[in-house]
């Protein structure tokens, strides 16, 4: 996918730190209907892994910090289970603003389309350039549209995969889980993703040479 730069920020130099670029991002106007303010990823620079979600939500937009609301509050419950620290990895969304439609007083969440989202690709590729994760995880088909270009049903896509030059894993997005109704297609649905957590944590620690990511293996007994 030949990555366009965003035509409102394309003048300004290209970032050489992630501070600069989220300054860029901050900066910019929103290029999906709604957005208000844009939501930054959040998370060291090194991380070993970097999780790319859809686009803030509500609460996200609200408190201005990705994956907070019922879908962050599900991501943090399968991290902590998986025995990955949140605060030692990075997370990070496809599209960097809410793209909504209003109900009343309700803010209604809208799917980015497939233009929306490669018009934030060259921000979500050069975020990741400078975080330099060992592992992308993708949450979900936006996420997976965004780092391969491809709109890619997730049951085919599901696994190790690879994005542009980053190794790279292919998982479900959470809200999907949230969507589920049967409380068995709910535990058995969690259970893949947890699995797949712990298979992303084998991933980061089984690197050659590497270092083991100790805050990621803490409260491993
Ligand atoms: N869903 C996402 O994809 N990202 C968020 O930050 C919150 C919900």
């Amino acid at each position: 996918m030949t990555d366009e730069r965003n035509p409102r920020d394309a003048a300004a130099p290209e970032p050489q730190t992630l501070a600069d670029l989220d300054r860029l991002i901050a900066a910019a106007e929103p290029m999906v209907p709604g957005g208000t303010r844009a939501v930054l990823g959040e998370g060291p620079v090194g991380a070993p892994i970097a999780f790319v979600g859809e686009q803030p939500g509500d609460q996200e937009d609200l408190q201005g910090r990705p994956f907070v609301g019922p879908a962050g509050k599900l991501l943090d419950r399968a991290l902590a289970d998986a025995h990955i620290d949140r605060a030692a990895i990075y997370v990070t969304n496809a599209v960097k603003h809410f793209k909504f439609a209003r109900s009343g007083k309700r803010r209604i969440h809208q799917k980015p389309t497939a233009g929306e989202v490669k018009r934030y690709r060259w921000w979500l590729m050069k975020e990741l350039d400078l975080v330099r994760p060992r592992l992308v995880v993708a949450l979900g088909a936006t996420a997976v549209l965004a780092l391969t270009g491809k709109a890619l049903p997730i049951a085919r896509a599901r696994g190790e995969a690879r994005f542009d030059g980053h190794r790279g894993y292919v998982t479900v997005h959470p809200s999907y889980l949230l969507r589920l109704k049967g409380e068995d297609e709910k535990r058995r649905a969690y259970a893949a993703f947890l699995a797949d957590l712990k298979r992303v944590r084998t991933l980061v620690e089984d690197v050659p040479g590497g270092t083991n990511p100790v805050a990621l293996a803490r409260g491993l007994g």
